[in-house]
């Protein structure tokens, strides 16, 4: 299916996040600052189940993977040996006329797209945000909020290799943070200056990193398709070298079909021995691996699956958004993986009286101890229905006049409408084999997700 062919815009989502708590603006009562973002109520649910889902998939569920949680702010030696107070830079120029900053690389013509004005010469910009340690504000001070959790994870190689029985080939994995001042972030959630990253750094021996790249692709590949992205609006993009970080040997991108056209979810890159090497050399400490196997010793290679949270949560919203009749009325219906959804269920009393309230709130309050369970008894039950199925609510249970003599309510499923009766007593059996996690794909994953992408 292509872009033009779904109902989805940027604008409906950008509307549905705001109208429905998904997503705010920042400071938007001071009038905003440009590219940063809060979750609301509902954000925050979805955020966190992708999280859970990137970490329970890629930590919990295999045995060549173990977990970090470094902190934002590190030494600034880390970043003169990463590269990046020298190389994580973009050209950039000024107009002359209007004083409007854009990026060189980005640009169609010798003129300012806005004013028509002369351009400066491009200059390199760091994209570091900078800041001071203590009280003194002096260079010797200067410290940098992370642009990558990757660097924590390297200069702790050793740390987590003394201290586990982590054997290569082993991944290191993380979430949080980072913080880059892009010269031109936008399209909502996709280029911010502040987001958080899901990043992976796999440890092989060199040789075997090319057919570590490649499982990795394929994994990640198929993760996506795994919570519900159609593959059709997915595909695999080898970098050119001309497009190459300063450290990758090699890189290929999950790019999704956002509205406003293919863009990256995600990179797996190849990065060599690039950055062990750099922190030993500039450390002074030895870095390498020693194989009890093989009696050999070596720096081993890294491959490296970079992915963001809030450009695969635009892309999970995206790609879940539909507008379709039902009950002769026109929904919206985000028809989002269950597992992802905020809000698991809804409790509905058909009436508010005969006692199906309470009943209702007791349904609810048992759930609510496994999932997140909301109640509703305000208007009609369509009406209430459509509201959850705007936020991607999978199941709806009514409490009825029959509830009230056999103790069984309807269930109802947001995407079929199809409603089925089932006792009060399994509604918790069911729901959690419902949400139950996907059996991941054996993690030597030649079989499987390769096919997925192939
Ligand atoms: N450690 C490698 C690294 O950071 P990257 O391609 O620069 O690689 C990885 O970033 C991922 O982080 C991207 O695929 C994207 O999902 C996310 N990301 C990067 N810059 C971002 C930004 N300004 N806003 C939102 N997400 C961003």
């Amino acid at each position: 299916m292509s872009t033009t062919s779904r109902p989805v815009t940027m604008e409906k989502i950008t509307n549905l996040c705001k109208r429905r708590g998904f997503v705010f603006q920042s400071s938007e009562i001071y009038g905003g600052l440009a590219s940063c973002w809060d979750y609301g109520p509902l954000g925050v649910e979805l955020k966190r189940n992708i999280t859970e889902a990137w970490w329970r998939d890629n930590i919990v569920a295999r045995e060549d993977m173990v977990g970090l949680d470094s902190a934002i702010l590190m030494h600034p030696k880390v970043w003169e040996a990463s590269g990046h107070v020298e190389g994580f830079t973009d050209p950039l120029v000024d107009c002359k006329s209007c004083k409007q900053r854009f990026r060189a690389d980005q640009l169609s013509g010798p003129k300012c797209p806005e004013c028509g004005g002369e351009l400066t010469e491009a200059r390199q910009f760091n994209l570091m945000f900078r800041t001071f340690m203590g009280p003194v504000e002096d260079t010797a001070s200067t410290i940098y909020l992370r642009p990558e959790t990757a660097q924590g994870i390297f200069v702790n190689f050793q740390n987590v290799l003394n201290s586990s029985r982590m054997k290569i080939p082993f991944g290191i994995g993380q979430i949080g943070k980072s913080f880059r001042n892009e010269i031109t972030p936008g399209n909502f959630l996709f280029r911010t200056r502040e987001f958080e990253q899901m990043e992976i750094e796999f440890f092989v021996k060199p040789g075997d990193d090319a057919e570590w790249h490649e499982r990795w692709k394929a994994e990640r590949f198929a993760w996506y398709q795994r919570y519900g992205i159609r593959r059709e609006h997915l595909r695999l993009r080898e970098h050119g070298s001309d497009e190459l970080a300063h450290y990758a040997k090699g890189c290929a991108d999950v790019e999704y079909e956002f509205p406003f056209g293919w863009s990256e979810l995600e990179g797996i890159a190849n990065r060599g021995d690039f950055d062990l090497r750099r922190h030993s050399e500039t450390s002074g400490k030895d870095l390498s691996y020693f194989d009890e196997e093989t009696r050999e010793r070596y720096l081993p290679y890294v491959i490296e699956p970079s992915a963001g949270v809030g450009r695969p949560l635009l892309a999970f919203l995206v790609d879940a958004y539909d507008e379709d009749v039902a009950d002769g009325e026109e929904r919206i219906v985000l028809r989002l993986d269950p597992r992802l959804a905020p809000i698991k269920a809804a409790v509905f009393p058909l009436l508010r009286k005969a006692g199906q309230p309470e009943k209702a709130l007791v349904i609810r309050d048992v759930l609510k101890q496994h999932f997140l369970v909301t109640y509703d008894q305000a208007g009609s039950i369509g009406r209430r229905y459509r509201r959850q199925d705007e936020i991607g609510t999978p199941f709806g249970i009514t409490v009825d006049h029959q509830t009230m003599q056999d103790d069984t309510v309807t269930v109802r499923d947001r995407d079929t409408m199809e409603q089925v009766r089932m006792p009060v007593e399994r509604l918790a059996t069911e729901l959690r084999a419902r949400l139950a996690p996907p059996a991941p794909p054996p993690h030597d994953v030649d079989g499987a997700a390769r096919a997925a992408v192939e």
